[in-house]
């Protein structure tokens, strides 16, 4: 007798609850709704559906990997941003709710129809900069990574959401390969912002994104601090620079802003009122 959609998710629930998973229930049934391909409303009406042999086999694959702490979105392959969806990788950061806060600010800042030129640093996954692009239909964007592979997942990200002739994507340190002539109106930045001893105390889910996107020396600064620095190179006077950093670093990062250079505009704080996000101006 086959099982049911039911029984498989209950099952599953157990044994990811067993394994330390914090919302069993959840990923169980997202992970089933990616096996069957229908949404949680369907899920929860049809309990008692039979579920085919071969989609129960993949789903308790998939259940068995997300119980060794392979992040959901790993095995689904995908993560919602902003308004989007993004395909991800191991290769990508998973992108955060607490990011879209950038995209939120440049909307705030910026008119609709200007012809922004935009850089991202650290794109990962594109997320940033298509979601910008996708606000700002007049928008051109260069988005940096020193990640090859990452970078192959951000222009697939780029051609699903049709922004691809508008994104030049760079593999670099920082603007290691950007002009000395090329100047923009923003630049926005997630960058690595964790210290590296800080690492192993990550969740596990967490450590199985890659290091080079979470870890930025001793103190977590090494990639800001050079940001703040060279920033003012590529922006245009009146243009802004807004970045992501960590829990605790807006006081030190505060300490960064050369005022002869900046006006620090905003330090934003996400939902759970930590300040999260600085938005500065070049004077
Ligand atoms: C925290 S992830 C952010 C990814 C994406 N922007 C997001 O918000 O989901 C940081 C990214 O910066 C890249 N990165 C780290 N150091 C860098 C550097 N010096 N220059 C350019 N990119 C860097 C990493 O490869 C990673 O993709």
């Amino acid at each position: 007798m086959s099982a049911s959609i039911g029984t498989a998710l209950t099952d599953a629930a157990r044994t990811l609850q067993a394994n330390g998973i914090d919302e069993p229930r959840l990923d169980a049934g997202l992970l089933m709704s990616h096996v069957i391909g229908r949404d949680r409303a369907f899920i929860v009406a049809h309990t008692e559906a039979a579920i085919a042999e071969q989609q129960l086999k993949q789903f308790e694959e998939f259940v068995a990997r997300r119980a060794e702490g392979e992040p959901l979105q790993y095995i689904t392959g995908h993560q919602e941003f902003f308004k989007l969806d993004f395909e991800v990788t191991p290769d990508v950061l998973i992108p955060r709710p607490e990011t879209e806060l950038i995209v939120e600010a440049v909307l705030e800042l910026v008119h609709a129809d200007t012809r922004l030129a935009f850089a991202d640093i650290g794109t990962g996954s594109g997320c940033l900069a298509i979601s910008i692009l996708n606000e700002f239909q007049q928008a051109h964007a260069i988005a940096i990574d020193t990640s090859e592979r990452a970078l192959h997942v951000a222009r697939r990200n780029a051609a699903r959401h049709c922004v691809a002739d508008r994104l030049r994507l760079v593999q670099a340190d920082l603007f290691a390969a950007i002009s000395v002539n090329d100047m923009f109106d923003l630049i926005v930045s997630n960058p690595p912002y964790v210290a590296d001893d800080e690492i192993d105390r990550l969740p596990r889910e967490v450590r199985r994104e890659p290091r080079s996107a979470l870890v930025a020396g001793p103190d977590g600064l090494s990639v800001i601090r050079r940001l703040i620095r060279d920033v003012p190179g590529h922006l245009r006077p009146g243009g802004h620079l807004i970045f992501e950093f960590g829990i605790n670093q807006d006081h030190e990062i505060h300490g960064l802003v050369n005022s002869e250079v900046w006006t620090t505009l905003e330090i934003r704080k996400d939902l759970q009122a930590i300040p999260r996000m600085m938005v500065l101006q070049k004077k």
